[in-house]
């Protein structure tokens, strides 16, 4: 079997590690994937938001299957593009790919089917807005683009001159273009946060192994938003019990939804949630697989990755028992200093071998290009340095140990991953 992965990032790295595993695969192929993405997949240089040029490369290289990992593309509209040309594909159609693309439609579909989210309201206008951050007078605010912001379009804001000042930026400056047209403006959830990454062929839902993202830039939580400085799983607060709590009153009910609303969901549904008080409840719903959650996941995935592509294809989920190893995984993210503000690159990395790999731990390049042998920094996300072992102690002192190796100019990674998780049975 012949697969092109569209997307060039680490979750595209540990999608294609993945499926190299898998003695069904033939030849892999990535657009327009990166340094590291090029020493296992013949990698080209099309973007994955470019529509047409996928399309065209689609027809040139025959796949048998297109797997479409970032939100973009899915939220425009490539599955359906592939679809149309007779091409088999993993990820949603644009109509389930807006349970991401908008939140004012996730949000809505869970109050339309009492799924438990933060309450909210919605508003495209920005003195409307800011008048019920006003008589609400309750802080922390949290204030959401509607559309795509690349994980940086919610702000919690701790007073009213930052609420109204996130709304400002985000309806009348456009920060975000048309993303911020519209604004969703929930109440704050208390709690510890945990994803949940599912296949689903629409009918039945398969969650992964549960992990635990580190999305603020500086250690303890401190700094802006980022796309993610590191992972761990599974999740030790994701116990049994709420998984079955979470089966239940969410997981289910988000696929039984939308496929009564018309717009059943195909592919890997991300669902962000908060162990409240009150139980769990939904952060955002992603339309795809998560970044840096990937990359300690799929090291855990013991079944072929190709059956279940297979399996989510043909609607046949419900048949296939998914197998997951009892180890844990951590996933350190290397950023460029500066991240996720303004950041430099072309700097040469250092501790890596021909393939971009260290000794010890699996190095997912997330934002590098190789040059004259050399591998050098092409992001804000540059490496995610991962670690399996028997527990999450033995995966974090490994994934930290090949930190140590990798240098490059004003390097930066969090140094407490996985802290609050070893915390666990102190809490
Ligand atoms: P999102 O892009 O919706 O995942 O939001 C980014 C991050 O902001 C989440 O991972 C949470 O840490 C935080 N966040 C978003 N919404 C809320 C909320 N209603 N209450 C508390 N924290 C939130
Ligand atoms: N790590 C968060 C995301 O993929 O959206």
């Amino acid at each position: 079997m012949n697969i092109l992965i569209v997307g060039g990032g680490g979750r595209e790295h540990a999608i294609a590690a993945a499926l190299k595993k898998s003695p069904k695969v033939e030849k892999l192929w990535c657009a327009p994937g990166n340094g590291g993405i090029s020493r296992i997949a013949e990698c080209f240089p099309v973007k994955a938001t470019d529509l047409d040029g996928i399309c065209a490369l689609a027809e040139k290289l025959q796949p048998d299957y297109v797997f479409v990992a970032p939100d973009d593309p899915l939220v425009m509209g490539l599955v359906d593009r592939l679809n149309e040309r007779g091409f088999k594909t993993f990820g949603p159609r644009a109509n389930a790919a807006i349970l991401e693309g908008s939140k004012a439609f996730s949000k809505g579909l869970m109050k339309k089917y009492n799924i438990p989210t933060a309450a909210y309201e919605t508003f495209t206008d920005a003195d409307k807005a800011i008048a019920y951050i006003k008589a609400q007078n309750q802080y922390p605010a949290v204030i959401k683009c509607d559309g795509l912001a690349l994980g940086k379009g919610v702000i919690i804001a701790q007073n009213f001159e930052e609420a109204a000042d996130a709304v400002k930026s985000m309806m009348i400056d456009g920060k975000f273009g048309k993303s911020g047209s519209e604004v969703v403006i929930e109440e704050f959830m208390r709690g510890v946060e945990v994803t949940v990454l599912a296949f689903t062929d629409g009918k039945t839902v398969k969650p992964m192994i549960s992990s635990m993202d580190h999305k603020r830039a500086l250690d303890n939580d401190e700094g802006l938003n980022t796309g993610g400085m590191g992972t761990i799983a599974p999740n030790p607060y994701f116990t049994k019990e709420i998984a079955e709590e979470c089966m239940e009153k969410i997981f289910l009910p988000t696929i039984n939804a939308m496929r009564a609303e018309g717009r059943p969901f195909k592919g890997c549904l991300y669902f962000g949630l908060m162990l409240t008080s009150e139980g769990a409840k939904v952060v955002e719903y992603n339309c795809r697989f998560g970044d840096p959650e990937t990359q300690v996941v799929l090291p855990l995935l013991e079944t072929d990755f190709v059956d279940i592509i297979e399996a989510v294809d043909s609607e046949t989920l419900e048949n296939l028992d998914i197998k997951w190893s009892e180890n844990a995984c951590a996933c350190v993210v290397i950023a460029s200093g500066g991240y996720p503000e303004k950041y430099e690159t072309g700097k040469e990395i250092s501790g890596l071998d021909e393939n971009g790999q260290t000794s010890g731990a699996y190095v997912y390049h997330a934002g590098t290009k190789l040059e004259n042998g050399k591998f050098l920094t092409a992001g804000g996300r540059v490496l995610g340095v991962t670690a399996t072992g028997e527990n999450l102690k033995a995966a974090l002192d490994d994934a930290y140990k090949a930190v140590g190796k990798i240098t490059f100019e004003k390097a930066h990674f969090r140094k407490d991953i996985g802290q609050k998780a070893l915390s666990f049975d102190k809490v």
